[in-house]
Formats: C-alpha cells, structure tokens, sequence
C-alpha cells in the first residue's frame, strides 16, 4: 500500500521509526508550517498568489533603485495588498502546537535542526534553538553593505530606518527578496546540516523554491530518508520515503508524544510497532 493511502497514525509510526533510526535528523519547514498560526501559504489552496497572482521577481532590484520610496511604502501601508495581508498575520501570529512539538523533539534530542524557509520568528518564539531561518526573519534589519543585522524585536519600523552604523549603507528587513543573493553565512549553515543529516522532514513546504528546495534533493542523493508532512501532494511526494498526508500542527503534536512517552507508558516493542491513536 503506498504510503500515500496509509492511515495517518501508520505513518507517524513509520516516521517515527524512521527518525529514532537516524543518528542526524533535521527539519526543513515552509509556509504550511505556520498556517495554524494564522499565516497564509503562498501557493497552492488559498496561498498569497494563489488570490493576489505571483509578484514580480524583481524586488530587491526596486529596493536597491530606491530605498527611501521602498521604506516610505513600508511605513505609510502602501505596499502591494498581499504583502499588507502577510505583514498583518505576521503581527498577530503566536507559535501553534506544531512549533512547540518541535521544541519537544529538539528537547528529546531527536531533532537536531531546523532549518526554515519562514520569516515569522515562531520557532524562536516557540524556544528552538538550533534554527537556521534561510530566508531570514522579519523582526531583523540586515544591512545590504556588510551584512550586519540588528533585531527590532516587536518592534514596527514607524520611518524609514538610518543608514548601517557600521558601514553607512541602507538597511533592509532581514528577509531574503526576490533577486536577492542568499546570505551567505545561512546558506553554508543549512547546507552543512543537510549534509550531516540521515533523515530530513519536509514539513509545510512546497518545495518548490531553490535554492533552499533544493536541499531536500541533495539530502536524498546523499542517502537520507526525507519524511513529508504535508495535506497535500508536492513535487518532493515522490521521492519521500514516508508521506504523513495531515496538518503540521497535527503530526508533529503525535510525533512528538511518541518521543516523549515515560518507557512505563510505551507498549512494549520499538517505536514503529506502537499503533499511534489505536
Ligand atoms: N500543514 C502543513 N503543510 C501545509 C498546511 C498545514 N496546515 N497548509 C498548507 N500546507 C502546505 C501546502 O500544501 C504547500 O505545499 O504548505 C505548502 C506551502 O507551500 P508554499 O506556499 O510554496 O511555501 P514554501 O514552500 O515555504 O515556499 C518557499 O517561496 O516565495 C518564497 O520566500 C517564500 O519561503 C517561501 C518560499
């Protein structure tokens, strides 16, 4: 039976084998990771693009042409209407039961990365602390001249920001722009993880952005198994050795109380014998 068509709980316990198999397992989270927190996907049912179409891939490219203009519509709520969307549920967002899962995993010593493709700062919120946020975090500034970045914390930019103080250039939010060459220090931090990894869980992403997606692929032809959790089909379905078809929020809570069962609770047998939700 493919493990597309399994019961969920068959393929949380198949995962869960699978992780306590691994000597290295990381996590590479996308946007369906905080749509519990009430943070829209950007494609696929109800994405950002899906309703608003795909911007244009130029963006970092128009804030390096002018990033006084780009800063003005910033702070006066002139931006495009999905980024108004994504920056209201940025703000209201809180960590959900699938990014204190994490935690609980990582605290287990089973999880030994995450790296994320999202800007929200919920895993931090969350308290995780091996977390590498590729595409940055929005609750930064980053300068575009040498890289120093700075947090805002809650705070909400109300002016255009000064110039670096290290090297006077313009800064921007710590969020990696279309066009915009990755950072490079976050890059060789995933790429490092993804090379140590032997299990890799592709939880809430589409896969469908390098070069962060493309991770999943290298991770494969290096020998890891990739576990998906995911509602629906992605590109990376079919080369994913175990497929949980089912929210983050939900998988990774009964992930997580398999790995945090008292030995006294567990049935007897190892993990992938447990019948989660029998
Ligand atoms: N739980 C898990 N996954 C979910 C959930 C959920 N509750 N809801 C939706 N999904 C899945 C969707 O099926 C989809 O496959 O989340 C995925 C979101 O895909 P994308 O919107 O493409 O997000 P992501 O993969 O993170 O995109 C990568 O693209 O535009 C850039 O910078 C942006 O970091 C983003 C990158």
């Amino acid at each position: 039976m493919q493990a597309e068509q399994l019961p969920v709980h068959n393929t949380i316990s198949q995962a869960a084998a699978l992780i306590r198999a691994s000597d290295h397992v990381v996590a590479m989270t996308g946007a369906g990771m905080s749509v519990e927190s009430g943070i829209p996907t950007f494609r696929g049912k109800d994405g950002l693009w899906t309703r608003y179409g795909q911007p244009p891939m130029d963006g970092f490219k128009r804030f390096r042409e002018d990033p006084v203009g780009w800063w003005q519509k910033q702070v006066n709520r002139q931006m495009d209407a999905h980024m108004i969307e994504l920056r209201d549920a940025l703000l209201a967002a809180q960590p959900h039961a699938g990014h204190h899962a994490l935690v609980t995993l990582e605290r287990a010593g089973v999880l030994h990365h995450v790296i994320t493709q999202n800007i929200d700062g919920l895993d931090l919120k969350a308290g995780l602390e091996n977390l590498i946020e590729i595409h940055g975090n929005r609750s930064r500034l980053r300068c575009v001249g040498c890289g120093r970045r700075t947090s805002l914390g809650d705070f909400v930019p109300q002016e255009p920001p000064e110039p670096c103080d290290g090297c006077g250039d313009v800064v921007k939010f710590d969020t990696v722009m279309f066009g915009e060459p990755m950072p490079s220090d976050t890059m060789t931090a995933a790429r490092e993880q993804i090379d140590r990894a032997t299990c890799v869980l592709a939880i809430g992403t589409s896969a469908s952005v390098r070069p962060a997606s493309g991770l999943l692929w290298i991770a494969k032809s290096q020998g890891a198994t990739i576990v998906e959790i995911n509602p629906f089909e992605t590109k990376l379905t079919s080369i994913c050795d175990v497929v949980i078809r089912t929210t983050a929020g939900e998988a990774l809570g009964h992930l997580a109380g398999m790995f945090t069962q008292s030995a006294a609770e567990r049935p007897d047998g190892p993990v992938s014998e447990v019948r989660y939700g029998a």
